[in-house]
């Protein structure tokens, strides 16, 4: 039997760049007969400046989102992070695997960094301790598969190492996770500025579609969005024409096609974007209208976290526990 976990960070509205980089794989993987969870990963929404009463509201949005989209609580194990103490317990072991140099090499740390230093902010240490927390999210549960976008692949890359030094070290003791991306729009972009990730915390951004727009904002965005000069029709080139390629790859990714080959239906970018935007509006207007009949009863969502915490629990503990004794700390 398959493990897998992968986690959304409340920092921002959930967006389109999420749905298809990521919880669209955990909805398919949901249906499989394997042990998954997914987690609402609220601890690293504190690694940056942070409004306490908006990671509270954007948290229960997230869970709440990942139910709309069609994740199954009899099938899954929904849950949010700081519901489970044993992510912070391990986080600490393997603060003592990884190396300092190893964590000022990741670049999110890096653009954070700088981003907070040049807005005159503080850089929060946990922004530098995050990938080794995220390590002990995924490492807690005996992980076989991480799914996730590609902006992910160098944290499940540190992951891994962590894993496998520390199995050197201390004797076998965790699964050696693996992470997997979308074959399409793995990379979503941002609509404006189609060499950057289409991002949450670039809230109101005109370039970033978020899963809860409404149908009208939805087609603005997209119509608006950034395309590129140059002859020749609309074409797959991702070094020359970042924004049209952009555009095929969230076509190919709504409507189940290949972008080359989408590419090739059409003379100009009008009638390109007026697809793009109907393909995404229909492929979230399900999600949105279950949103909206979830979010009436915030009580049941409340419960399937309450249910999913202690199922994590369960399945966290024997492996954490297993850690602290192999590290050399006398059981209690
Ligand atoms: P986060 O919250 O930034 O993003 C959640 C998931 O969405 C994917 N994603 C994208 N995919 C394609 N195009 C985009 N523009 C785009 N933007 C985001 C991300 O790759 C991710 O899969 N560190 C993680 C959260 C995390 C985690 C974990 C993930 C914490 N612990 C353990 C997996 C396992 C993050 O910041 O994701």
């Amino acid at each position: 039997m398959t493990r897998i976990f992968s986690g959304v960070k409340p920092t921002g509205h959930l967006t389109l760049g999420n749905y298809l980089g990521a919880v669209r794989q955990w909805v398919a993987a949901d249906q499989e007969p394997d042990e998954a969870l997914f987690c609402v990963v609220d601890l690293h929404a504190l690694t940056v400046e942070h409004d306490p009463a908006r990671v509270r509201r954007l948290s229960r949005q997230a869970a709440t989102l990942l139910l709309a989209s069609g994740l199954e609580p009899a099938r899954c194990t929904l849950f949010v992070q700081s519901h489970v103490d044993e992510h912070t317990r391990l986080a600490y072991l393997l603060e003592c695997t990884a190396t300092d140099g190893e964590l000022r090499r990741m670049v999110q740390y890096r653009e954070k960094a700088t981003r907070a230093r040049d807005a005159g902010e503080g850089v929060r240490l946990s922004l530098l301790t995050y990938p080794v927390l995220m390590a002990a999210d995924i490492l807690a549960y005996g992980t076989d598969r991480v799914p996730v976008g590609e902006d992910q692949r160098q944290h499940v890359e540190l992951t891994r190492d962590l894993a496998v030094r520390f199995n050197q070290r201390y004797g076998h003791t965790f699964a050696v996770p693996e992470a997997t991306h979308p074959v399409v729009a793995a990379r979503v972009m941002d609509l404006q500025e189609p060499t950057s990730k289409m991002g949450k915390s670039g809230d109101a951004g005109p370039g970033v579609v978020f899963m809860l727009d409404e149908p009208a904002v939805v087609t603005r965005k997209v119509m608006r969005a950034v395309t590129d000069s140059g002859d020749g029709g609309v074409v797959l080139d991702r070094e020359k024409r970042p924004g049209v390629a952009n555009l095929l790859d969230i076509l190919a990714a709504c409507t189940g096609g290949e972008p080359a080959a989408l590419a090739d239906g059409y003379q100009g970018y009008g009638a390109l974007k007026r697809d793009v935007a109907e393909a995404v509006v229909e492929t979230l207007r399900p999600v949105r209208e279950r949103h909206a009949e979830l979010a009436a009863d915030p009580g049941g969502v409340e419960k399937v976290l309450r249910a999913g915490a202690e199922r994590a629990r369960g399945l966290a503990r024997p492996v954490v526990d297993r850690a602290y004794r192999a590290i050399g700390l006398l059981e209690p």
